[in-house]
């Protein structure tokens, strides 16, 4: 209404000469043009008061202009209260202001579903629910790569692999962007640990940053058109991420050409001058939350800093000629612009839709099957046939818990969570009305690691083990709680926490048909027991339906696709990290330069326990027919088995004849492909020059060098069915 009675009132005026609306409210010019108007009304004291938050979470609005504020609140599973930290919010009985919003499955979910729709979806469903809860801004997805099975945050992210992460980070961003509320892909640059994640100083090779550290940046910024980017809270060779010219300014604002702005992590700012000067755009938080915070006793500790961005601090520079106007415009422009893009300008401030819709809850549902990886299942123990299974005995300290995310800023409320073993239950009781009825026994059997019992653990170990004894068949769900696998501290173990694989040894000495569910977002060692039980399934952090997706995969009402994004080792010494992770004296050596992940293990022909990309299913695939040019492979794929299925297809380059040390191969084409039994499909990929290419320090360019590039298509990174050659010709 206001509106309308605004437009009347510059129609009347109009006639006089006189401008009534600015151009910066006319929603018909370019954002850029509108940035410039608005720029050019702004007084230095209203810019500078933009260059850092007014509270935890939002920047400072402008009244007299009607610049709005950014709204933000975590990502990137689902959207965390943002009326403080995490540390804050999260505590149990915090008096902070809470809301609920669904859980989405965990970052590592959907980069095992290797499914870039998903991941759209998911994005998309997250975007209205930032929406609905009045917010305009999501601090995610959190790109960085897997360099090691210990980093705390690993599963918040895609994987090890930079193209896959690159794909399913382009298609979450553009989902949420469609909902009018701007991403922020984090966190710039390599924050790939999480042990001294404030102080340390990562020293990485300028390749391994372009080929490892950077892709899935830049793909946000060139494909997705990201509006954000947040700044790591390490330092890259010397300098902090929130000042790093070399990262900020020339590779993703000069080179990469981002039009969006750069929020620096929360308390992860360092300086006034080069803090204003090397590419950061708006500090977080506001410096009243800074000082707020300074004073809590948990945060002090974790060398929180900032209000470095404050007015009182930028004004002196800008007077003394430090800190340039340009740049101060620059900054400001930058914010505008993003706000005018995504529509945060004209469409009010009200929230719009509701959380935790049947629509956002089906996406959950869908991403946390999708992401299930059936690693091992001998004898077709997998699936669990009703009628012929009259038992299912449920162990395990992640049975009766719903293990929705990892812990810190990312975890989140939701309004429900189904257990495993409320998904198991509840199947059982479909079954009930079909005759088909089974009995489903529960046991805990070990405490996990750090959440107290009653009971003694000989105790609870041989109530397991006697329901394992007398069911048909027994699945023990095992892995990391939200406290061992968290921001702010890497896990403390590469195994399974104290208890757990004793209770699996036990119970598979029970009961040979004993299923292994793993709830946790990194690999984790089990060597010890892995011999020992017929079937095992990956199922990650699976958010609020984990519950209900586990027993569509355990009884066959999904069948299994999920692929790992990270290679299993059988021990830490075979991990490209070993002897280079954590660090020493405040320093971490990326010594393995580009060689992370399946790269390390393809080139030192170590044999891991589960290979990058692998993932069984119910059924069988047969590939042929594969057919090679420097532009295109294309290939056949059918369902050879007896069940509807899917495939993830994955193309792999290798360039043995190249003038620099390359990877033996390198993902760069793979695909999703549903096949009902008997079916046959083409997959095509098509190949440019980023698929042949390497980063050359020398040209500071990527180089396709011609020659012979070998083509690997398969199954897995191990698992490769039909290889081919092309010849690269010469420019
Ligand atoms: C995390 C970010 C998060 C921010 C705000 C930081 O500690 O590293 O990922 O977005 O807090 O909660």
């Amino acid at each position: 209404m206001e509106r309308f009675y605004c437009f009347v009132a510059m129609a009347l005026l109009a006639p006089q000469g006189q401008t009534v609306t600015p151009p910066y409210k006319n929603a018909s010019l370019s954002a850029d043009k509108r940035a410039d108007d608005l720029l050019g009304r702004m007084t230095l004291q209203e810019k500078v008061a933009m260059l850092a938050g007014a509270t935890w979470m939002e920047s400072a609005p402008n009244e007299r202009l009607g610049i709005p504020s950014l709204k933000m609140a975590d990502g990137p599973v689902g959207v965390r209260s943002w009326a403080g930290p995490s540390a804050l919010t999260n505590a149990a009985g915090s008096k902070m202001p809470q809301i609920f919003s669904t859980a989405f499955p965990a970052g590592v979910v959907l980069g095992a579903s290797w499914d870039p729709e998903i991941a759209g979806r998911v994005g998309q469903a997250l975007g209205a629910e930032v929406r609905a809860l009045g917010r305009n801004m999501l601090l995610g997805p959190s790109v960085n790569i897997h360099r090691t099975p210990w980093a705390g945050r690993n599963f918040e992210t895609y994987g090890e692999d930079p193209y896959l992460t690159s794909r399913l980070a382009v298609a979450y961003i553009k989902g949420m962007q469609s909902e009018g509320v701007i991403a922020t892909v984090k966190h710039f640059a390599a924050n790939s640990q999480e042990f001294e994640r404030r102080t340390i100083d990562e020293k990485i090779g300028e390749r391994a940053l372009h080929e490892i550290y950077f892709p899935a940046f830049k793909a946000a910024v060139q494909e997705a058109g990201v509006w954000s980017v947040m700044s790591a809270y390490n330092k890259v060779n010397g300098l902090w991420c929130a000042e790093n010219p070399y990262l900020l300014t020339d590779t993703l604002k000069k080179s990469w050409g981002f039009q969006g702005f750069v929020v620096s992590d929360w308390g992860g700012t360092h300086s006034t001058v080069d803090g204003a000067v090397t590419g950061l755009d708006i500090e977080m938080p506001g410096p009243a939350s800074v000082r707020a915070l300074l004073n809590h006793e948990e945060t002090t500790r974790q060398n929180f800093t900032g209000g470095f961005q404050a007015p009182e601090k930028v004004l002196p520079e800008i007077e003394s000629g430090k800190i340039p106007q340009a740049a101060v415009d620059d900054r400001v422009r930058r914010m505008l612009r993003a706000m005018f893009s995504i529509g945060i300008f004209d469409r009010g401030e009200e929230p719009a839709g509701a959380v935790d819709t049947a629509a956002e809850i089906a996406v959950a549902r869908t991403a946390a099957t999708e992401g299930i990886v059936l690693l091992k299942n001998e004898r077709g123990l997998l699936p669990i046939l009703p009628g012929k299974v009259r038992s299912i005995a449920v162990i395990g300290p992640s049975a009766a818990v719903a293990r929705t995310g990892g812990g810190g800023s990312s975890n989140v409320r939701p309004k429900y969570a189904v257990t495993p073993l409320q998904g198991i239950s509840e199947r059982a009781g479909k079954e009930k009305q079909k005759q088909k009825q089974f009995i489903v026994e529960y046991a805990l059997g070990a405490a996990m690691e750090g959440e107290e019992q009653d009971k003694d653990s000989a105790t609870l170990l041989k109530e397991a083990v006697t329901i394992a004894a007398n069911s048909d068949v027994a699945v023990v769900f095992v892995g990391n709680s939200s406290k061992l696998e968290s921001e702010s501290h890497d896990r403390a173990t590469l195994g399974l926490p104290a208890g757990q694989a004793e209770l699996i040894q036990a119970v598979a000495a029970a009961n040979p048909r004993t299923v292994v569910v793993l709830l946790a977002g990194s690999p984790v060692l089990m060597d010890a027991w892995v011999g020992k039980v017929p079937a095992l399934l990956a199922a990650w952090y699976p958010g609020q339906e984990g519950g209900h997706a586990i027993a569509d995969i355990l009884f066959g009402d999904a069948n299994p696709s999920g692929k790992l994004p990270m290679t299993f080792p059988k021990e830490w010494k075979d991990s490209p990290a070993f002897g280079h992770y954590p660090g020493e004296n405040g320093v971490v050596d990326y010594a393995e330069g580009i060689y992370v992940g399946y790269r390390h293990f393809d080139k030192h022909s170590v044999e891991p326990l589960f290979p990058f990309g692998h993932g069984l299913s119910y059924t069988t695939f047969a590939y042929s027919d594969l057919k090679v040019s420097p532009h295109e492979v294309s290939l056949a794929v059918r369902n050879t088995g007896s069940r509807e299925g899917a495939e993830v297809v994955q193309l792999y380059i290798g360039d043995s004849h190249s003038s620099v040390d390359r990877p033996v191969k390198e993902l760069k084409g793979f695909r999703r492909v549903v096949l009902k039994p008997g079916e046959t499909k083409t997959v095509t990929f098509e190949l440019d020059k980023s698929a042949l290419s390497y980063y050359s320090t020398a040209k500071k360019d990527w180089v396709a060098e011609p020659g012979t590039f070998e083509v690997l298509v398969g199954a897995s990174s191990r698992d490769i069915r039909l290889s081919g050659k092309f010849e690269l010709a010469g420019e």
